[in-house]
């Protein structure tokens, strides 16, 4: 992945914040003029509202509210549901329909194995992430291999299991994501150039593999002890400090107005 450098370097490549999302869209933090930026492109599994122990986030709004939190998703954006249901909520919230889903499915014990993510302002492009050809002996497929190519392209369902606990990349946050959903769903989703934000970073499971892949990012967890595991995956991060501007000398735009001003709505 090759970022365009020859334009201002000027937002680093991994950028955090200790705080309220709703916060870090009212922070002066982002250079504009010359960015590289093409796209702010949002990935993110928001609190279920099912009054889940996080260690902080009381995960328990009433459906108004709840409804008004996810209106604050900057689009375009992919969301990793869970419940099931509030594929049905984002409607309300967005004001718009979806353009596409998938289907993460995972082994599992439980009585639903599957989540749904959907694609709000931008869809997956399949062909990107390929599979190896389940009838290697056919041949047509011998021919395709022969040709170059790297297998078929992806269901638009992902079987990928559930971080576990004896998992490498397990932390102790409550819900990580895996890294490989992440990484298909940014390879599908996102092209050069774009800035991958996470409002609800959790362990930093986006941005680790968003700065993996080479992308730039953002994301913002409330929890300080999250936070600090996000820390603890990155290899090199900028904090955010909202008393403390990165680079008070440089021309700053606001980052709500930043999405504004690419149409983005908020
Ligand atoms: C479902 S978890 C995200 C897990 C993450 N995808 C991962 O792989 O670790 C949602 C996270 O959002 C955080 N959170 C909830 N409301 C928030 C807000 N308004 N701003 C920032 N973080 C928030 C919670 O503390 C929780 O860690």
């Amino acid at each position: 992945m090759v970022i365009q450098s020859n334009k201002n370097d000027y937002i680093p490549q991994s950028l955090i914040f200790n705080g309220d999302f709703r916060d870090l869209l009212k922070i002066d933090c982002l250079a504009d003029e010359n960015s590289y930026i093409d796209r702010v492109i949002t990935i993110t599994d928001p609190p279920y509202n099912q009054k889940y122990h996080y260690q902080t986030y009381e995960d328990s709004l009433n459906q108004e509210d709840y409804v008004e939190l996810l209106a604050e998703i900057p689009r375009p954006c992919v969301i990793i549901h869970y419940p099931e249901e509030t594929i049905n909520l984002l409607p309300k919230a967005f004001k718009t329909h979806c353009d596409d889903v998938i289907t993460w499915v995972y082994n599992g014990n439980t009585f639903k194995n599957t989540r749904l993510i959907s694609f709000w302002g931008c869809k997956p492009i399949l062909n990107k992430v390929k599979q190896p050809y389940k009838n290697q002996n056919d041949k047509r497929i011998k021919q395709l291999i022969e040709n170059g190519s790297k297998g078929a392209r992806s269901y638009d369902w992902l079987n990928i299991n559930q971080v576990k606990n004896v998992s490498n990349e397990k932390t102790s946050h409550p819900c990580q994501i895996p890294e490989e959903l992440i990484e298909k769903i940014i390879l599908m989703t996102c092209k050069d150039g774009d800035l991958i934000f996470d409002p609800f970073a959790g362990s930093g499971t986006t941005l680790k593999v968003a700065q993996d892949l080479g992308f730039h990012s953002i994301g913002s967890e409330m929890d300080k002890t999250y936070f600090d595991i996000i820390k603890s995956r990155l290899r090199f991060t900028t904090e955010l400090n909202p008393n403390n501007p990165i680079d008070p000398d440089s021309s700053k735009v606001n980052l709500s107005n930043f999405f504004y001003s690419r149409g983005y709505s908020l």
